[in-house]
This record gives structure tokens, C-alpha cells and sequence, in this order.
């Protein structure tokens, strides 16, 4: 997924080599440190009939003191379309609400990723703020719309 051009169009960082082990252990490093820490959990999505990869939600920054966190998403280009990208973010989203006593959520999306944008909508995020400029991907400036979602929002 993280090598797939059209999957990372909008992510903050440009796609890996496909053959790019390091880059993927880096990763994998990163969100171990982040769960021993305390503040970051990813799960992986995989469909009720396998248990092949299909997709990873992350809460990331998580703040118990303001119970307050972030989320990101990718779903395999392949299973794109079929409302699973929103059934994956609305467990993640029920257990930060439930089990972590998560108040605010927070995600960044390229105005332009409108699967990304109308997902949120759908799930009750509010579009808070636009910051323009604030990411340069493979030399390409792209814009913040940010969301949010109080626990009192959320249309599971
Ligand atoms: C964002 C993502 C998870 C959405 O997953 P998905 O399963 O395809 O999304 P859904 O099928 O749940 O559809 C979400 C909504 O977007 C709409 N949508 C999907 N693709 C769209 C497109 N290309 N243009 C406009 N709307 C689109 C759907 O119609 C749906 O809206 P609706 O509920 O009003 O019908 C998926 O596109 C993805 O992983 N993208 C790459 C990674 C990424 O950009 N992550 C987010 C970074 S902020």
C-alpha cells in the first residue's frame, strides 16, 4: 500500500520502493515505540473470510490529559469504494471513544482526497479549519482541511 502511487497521492510522505524492506522495518519500529509509549495504536484490517492485510487504522498523539488524538487511514487500493475504509475507522473510532475515553479526534486530509473528506463527513467530523500550504511531498505543496470529531458527533 505504501508503495502504491495512487494510494499515497495524498499522504505526507512520497511512496516507498516497492523493495524498500528498511523503510517498511523503520516503520513498523515506529509504531512499536509509539504503543510502548503510549501514545500511538495501529491495528491491521483484514476481511472477516482471511487474514491477509487489507488496510491499517492509527491513532496517533494520543494526549490523555486532554483526551484528545489524531487518525489516519489506508485501505489496498483494491478494496477501495465499497464502504470498507469507513467501516475500519468507525471501530477504531468507537474504541478511542469507548474503551481509551477518547474526547476529540483529530485527521488532516488534502482537501482534495475526497474519499478521504466525505468518509470523515459521513463518520461526523467536522471540517475545523483550512491551513494552507502545509505539507511539500516530492516537491508538491499540499493544503490541511482539518477535522474533528467530538465523542457527542460520532454516526457510527
Ligand atoms: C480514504 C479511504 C480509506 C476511503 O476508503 P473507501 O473504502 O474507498 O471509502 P468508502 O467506500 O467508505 O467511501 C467514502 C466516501 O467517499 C466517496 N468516494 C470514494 N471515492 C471517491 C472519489 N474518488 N471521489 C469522490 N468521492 C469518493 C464515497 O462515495 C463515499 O461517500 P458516501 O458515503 O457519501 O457515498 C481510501 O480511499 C484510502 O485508503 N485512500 C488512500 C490513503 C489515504 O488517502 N488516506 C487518508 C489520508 S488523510
Amino acid at each position: 500500500m505504501h508503495s502504491n502511487p495512487v494510494a499515497m497521492r495524498y499522504w505526507s510522505t512520497v511512496p516507498w520502493e516497492p523493495e524498500n524492506l528498511a523503510k517498511a522495518e523503520e516503520y513498523l519500529d515506529r509504531i512499536d515505540a509509539g504503543a510502548e509509549a503510549g501514545n500511538l495504536l495501529q491495528w491491521a484490517a483484514c476481511t472477516p473470510s482471511s487474514e491477509a492485510l487489507i488496510g491499517t487504522v492509527t491513532l496517533y498523539s494520543i494526549c490523555n490529559e486532554h483526551r484528545r488524538c489524531e487518525i489516519g487511514y489506508m485501505l489496498d487500493q483494491a478494496c477501495w469504494g465499497r464502504g470498507l475504509g469507513r467501516s475500519m475507522v468507525r471501530l477504531a473510532i468507537a474504541h478511542a471513544i469507548g474503551a481509551l475515553s477518547i474526547h476529540k479526534i483529530e485527521a488532516d486530509a488534502d482537501p482534495r482526497n475526497l474519499a478521504s473528506c466525505r468518509m470523515l463527513e459521513a463518520l461526523g467530523f467536522q471540517r475545523e479549519g483550512l491551513l494552507r500550504e502545509r505539507w511539500r511531498t516530492g516537491g508538491e505543496l499540499q493544503d490541511s482541511a482539518i477535522y474533528g470529531l467530538v465523542a457527542t458527533d460520532f454516526k457510527p
